[in-house]
């Protein structure tokens, strides 16, 4: 059987090819569309991106999210690289309007052990959002990623769909009757679950790597370090605010 990361590059490498619609391509249903400038919000507001920064994004995806992030970055003058599969970059290139390359640079491949060429060490800013679940290795993959921040950077690590979380939801009442609206159905077709342990139990293909221990494990091990490391709830209005969460990580200065 293909690993999950075999099986991501496979899944977003066909939706590239497919020039499947702007908020599909990037793993979000059709529902959510017009998310893409609030999540770009969260992102601009956690992150404190300003002016002239060098911004690192891996697994940016080809989707709406992406082009408005080129956009902005445009705009305030940074020094933008985008990190993700050959067919991701190639439908990505083929997209953005000349006058945009300009200070973009592009890596493909799986960040962190299979990439083109090798990728800097100085980014002010880090970006990856709504990837660390199609990942082989997640802990490995975050601090590895930290290693390309300079002392100050931050990284956020974003969309995370953390096991324990979406167990403590969807075992509430308040869960099941949001995920039977959301799903257009009535409650009694939503499972039932004694508690978040009873749900990681009984879940079926779901990713399960993702949970509160590993979070709490980054964070320590991080920690340890010489970094500050936060756990932050989504915006309400953003698609899977009730089911994700995401980890900021500041490079301390030396
Ligand atoms: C759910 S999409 C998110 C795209 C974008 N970040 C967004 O939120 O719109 C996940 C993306 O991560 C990419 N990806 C998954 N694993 C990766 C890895 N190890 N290195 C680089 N990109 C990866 C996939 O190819 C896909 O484009």
């Amino acid at each position: 059987m293909k690993d999950q990361q075999s099986r991501a590059n496979d899944t977003y490498g066909k939706l590239a090819l497919q020039q499947a619609d702007s908020t599909v391509i990037s793993g979000r249903p059709l529902s959510t569309k017009g998310c893409e400038p609030l999540i770009l919000k969260d992102i601009f507001s956690k992150l404190e991106i300003k002016k002239e920064s060098k911004i690192l994004d891996i697994g940016c995806g080809c989707g709406e999210l992406t082009h408005l992030l080129i956009n902005q970055s445009h705009e305030l003058d940074h020094n933008l690289t985008l990190i993700d599969i050959p067919q991701v970059i190639e439908k990505l290139k083929k997209e953005i309007n000349q006058d945009l390359l300009v200070n973009l640079n592009f890596i493909e491949g799986n960040f962190p052990d299979d990439l083109k060429q090798s990728v800097d060490k100085d980014y002010d800013k880090i970006l990856i959002y709504s990837v660390l679940h199609y990942v082989n290795n997640p802990e490995d993959f975050i601090y590895k990623a930290t290693s390309c921040l300079k002392p100050g950077g931050s990284l956020l690590v974003a969309d995370i769909p953390n096991i324990n979380r979406k167990g403590r939801f969807l075992s509430s009442h308040h869960g099941r009757s949001f995920e039977a609206n959301y799903r257009g159905t009535s409650i009694n077709e939503i499972p039932s679950f004694k508690n978040q342990f009873d749900y990681i139990s009984k879940v079926e293909n779901t990713n399960k790597m993702l949970t509160d221990d590993l979070i709490i494990n980054i964070f320590k091990k991080l920690r340890s370090k010489n970094f500050e490391v936060y756990i932050l709830p989504q915006q309400e209005d953003l698609p899977f605010s009730q089911t994700r969460e995401d980890l900021l990580i500041k490079k301390n200065f030396e």
